[in-house]
């Protein structure tokens, strides 16, 4: 039996358009730092627990209040419309019936009211323009749509360099699928440009601009961890978008447990970048997020539109639930206790050599 998750990225690329599907793929530069992140989850090792009752595991959390039933959420992205004509709705609706937690780009392509009509859980991601009043009425449009916190990402002060053989994405696209939530006309001031000025002044502002918990994406630092909550932030977010800003960054595997000792015993930690599997979610967890964001995954179920999404969620959270049982964990808050040693900076042999732990093997059978 073929791992269902495992051909959606093929199945993509025959079907979207290229400079779509070439769009979500893409890492800046080089794409080393793209190229790494699934690999870097591969490196992490267990230690797992016997003769320990796993008949029931609980995969449950909260995230800033919110219950989710796994872990895991979906990170936001632009284009999603480019995709599937549903976009954001689809993402909202599959991601709702998951019980899970959906954040919204400011580059959505969709309104927030349609996106918070669906019902999901849902907060708003914000790219701060240089005339931060400019984006004043997009937040204020995300308060009232229902969003439970505002996500500012930090890794973005210019869009990191991305190399393509044919026309892109921000060419083809119709212009009906970008930052529609913004007032018409604000994307040809000089003032809507990205803030290459992003400071812990802009996490005060944010919070007191929109009464909502604020969490800080793009931190790979754990001294802009600590400066981050220091601001206020109620969350801190490890990310390197994907590979998409600076290349060569840490892979947030790597990253991850140095921020979640500098700040996990005051605000929750997130991860995203490379998690495609539940044993990536489980990985996550050792190394201290409370929860794992997906980007692309999602982004290729959505083509599908949301009954794939759906089932996106769904395989990932029976992946987690078998690899909690396996790993004698029945909560997630002790996955940490079963992290072999220093699993992530021990880098020989890198993932699973092919064919070993094969993607055919049958799962259930051994
Ligand atoms: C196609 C695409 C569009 C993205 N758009 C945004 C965005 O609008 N805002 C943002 O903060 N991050 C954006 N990201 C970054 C994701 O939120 C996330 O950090 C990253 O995709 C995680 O890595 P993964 O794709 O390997 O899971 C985007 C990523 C992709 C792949």
């Amino acid at each position: 039996m073929a791992r269902w998750l495992d051909g959606l990225e093929a199945r993509a690329a025959e079907v979207l358009p290229s400079s779509v599907h070439r769009y979500i793929r893409q890492g800046s530069r080089d794409g080393v730092t793209a190229a790494e992140a699934v690999a870097a989850w591969g490196r992490v090792r267990f230690l797992p627990r016997t003769l320990t009752d796993v008949t029931h595991v609980q995969t449950g959390t909260r995230l800033l209040g919110t219950p989710v039933r796994h872990p895991n959420a979906v990170a936001p992205s632009t284009f999603q419309r480019a995709i599937h004509p549903d976009g954001e709705v689809a993402m909202a609706v599959a991601t709702r019936d998951a019980g899970s937690l959906m954040v919204v780009s400011s580059n959505a392509g969709t309104p927030f009211v349609e996106i918070g009509a669906t019902g999901v859980a849902w907060w708003l991601q914000v790219y701060l323009p240089a005339d931060r009043t400019l984006a004043i009425p997009l937040l204020e449009r995300a308060v009232s749509a229902g969003a439970r916190a505002v996500v500012l990402t930090t890794d973005t002060p210019v869009v990191g360099t991305k190399y393509d053989d044919g026309p892109t994405v921000w060419e083809e696209a119709d212009p009906a699928h970008l930052r529609i939530n913004f007032d018409a006309g604000v994307h040809d001031l000089p003032g809507f440009a990205k803030a290459t000025d992003l400071g812990p002044a802009d996490i005060v502002w944010l919070r007191e601009r929109t009464g909502l918990p604020v969490v800080v994406k793009g931190v790979l630092r754990p001294d802009d961890a600590v400066r981050s909550v220091e601001a206020g932030a109620s969350a801190v977010w490890v990310s390197n978008h994907g590979g998409r800003q600076l290349d060569r960054s840490l892979p947030t595997a790597q990253a991850l447990p140095a921020v979640a000792s500098a700040v996990a015993d005051s605000v929750e930690v997130y991860v995203d970048g490379g998690i495609r599997s539940g044993l990536d979610v489980l990985a996550a967890l050792a190394l201290g997020a409370r929860a794992a964001f997906l980007g692309r995954l999602p982004l290729w179920a959505l083509l599908g539109g949301a009954e794939s999404v759906l089932r996106m969620h769904r395989d990932l959270g029976a992946e987690l639930e078998e690899a909690m049982q396996l790993a004698g964990v029945t909560e997630v808050a002790h996955v940490p206790s079963v992290l072999a040693g220093s699993g992530v900076t021990t880098s020989a042999g890198g993932p699973a050599a092919e064919g070993y732990g094969s993607r055919q093997a049958r799962p259930g059978r051994d």
